[in-house]
């Protein structure tokens, strides 16, 4: 997102909607990216069609070994900063784990509530079959859903981490989860950690967009989580992603250099201090003006 003042008779900036991503299937790669915080959204936003605010969160920021213990008040809080700190890409906010699986009603007040206090535009939820009932209450009544089948992390203690269709039963199942997400009437699909030749034919007949992780080139578009390909998240890297950046080497490469220049008295230098005021009444003549 750029800093520059916007001229007063700019067209105003729209941001990207629901029909748009959906309307992009067939057309040119969706392109998606997680986001956390408002200053990630700026740097992102510019770049990508959907920013997803994931429950990974839970794992890339808070150090939990699984996204299972994401709450309602973490998705809030970094949902509304995400939205602050975007303006075109459609944003799209995780249900956290235990947030949408006991009834559609609870899926619906959670729902409700992302959506309401964060401005997101639509909500992600793990699951196939097991959740079409959930997907279908929710979209009857106006809330935007993108499913999530394939590797389901929030399901980590029932299936594991690991990928998926590669027997054929587990390749039907995946087959008849994506098939259901559909005709419940998601708007786009996750699917994740999935053969290449499920994805593809996904992809291919499916009315709505695929969003790959792990699942091959072959699908509409492709998220990763920006952590993992930023390289900010270190505990582990999944086969599938690939590291565009080491800011976490680079970060700690900037504060040995503080921690060098405060051990050496070098920082703060003369240009980081606060003048002494030439006379009393000169404060309306300094750059920033320090309230008394
Ligand atoms: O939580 C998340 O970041 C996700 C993506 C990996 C799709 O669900």
């Amino acid at each position: 997102m750029s800093t520059e003042p916007r001229p007063p008779d700019a067209a105003p900036i729209v941001r990207r909607g629901i029909a748009a991503i959906r309307a992009a299937k067939g057309t040119a790669p969706i392109v998606c990216l997680t986001a956390y915080s408002a200053p990630m959204a700026r740097a992102f936003d510019p770049h990508v069609d959907l920013l997803l605010v994931g429950d990974s969160l839970g794992m890339v920021l808070y150090g939990l070994p699984s996204t299972l213990g994401v709450t309602m008040e973490m998705m809030l809080a970094h949902a509304a900063a995400v939205v602050r700190g975007s303006q075109r890409a459609t944003v799209i906010v995780d249900m956290p784990f235990g947030s949408y699986q006991e009834s559609p009603a609870q899926a619906f007040r959670n729902a409700a509530r992302l959506l309401a206090e964060t401005g997101a535009q639509g909500v992600k939820l793990e699951g196939g079959q097991a959740m079409a009932e959930t997907i279908r209450f929710l979209t009857d009544r106006g809330v935007p859903v993108m499913g999530h089948v394939g590797l389901m992390p929030q399901s980590v203690n029932a299936s594991g981490f690991r990928a998926t269709g590669r027997t054929p039963a587990e390749a039907k199942r995946v087959r008849e989860d994506a098939k259901a997400v559909e005709q419940a009437g998601a708007f786009a699909l996750v699917i994740e950690g999935t053969v290449e030749p499920i994805a593809r034919d996904l992809t291919a007949t499916l009315s709505i967009p695929t969003i790959g992780i792990g699942a091959s080139a072959a699908c509409d578009g492709q998220v990763l989580v920006a952590d993992d390909m930023l390289g900010l998240f270190d505990a582990f890297t999944p086969k599938f992603v690939r590291r565009y950046a080491d800011l976490q080497k680079r970060a700690s490469a900037a504060v040995a250099a503080y921690a060098e220049d405060v051990r050496a008295r070098r920082f703060p230098g003369p240009e980081h201090c606060f003048g002494v005021r030439a006379k009393p009444d000169d404060a309306s003549k300094t750059p920033h003006p320090i309230p008394a």
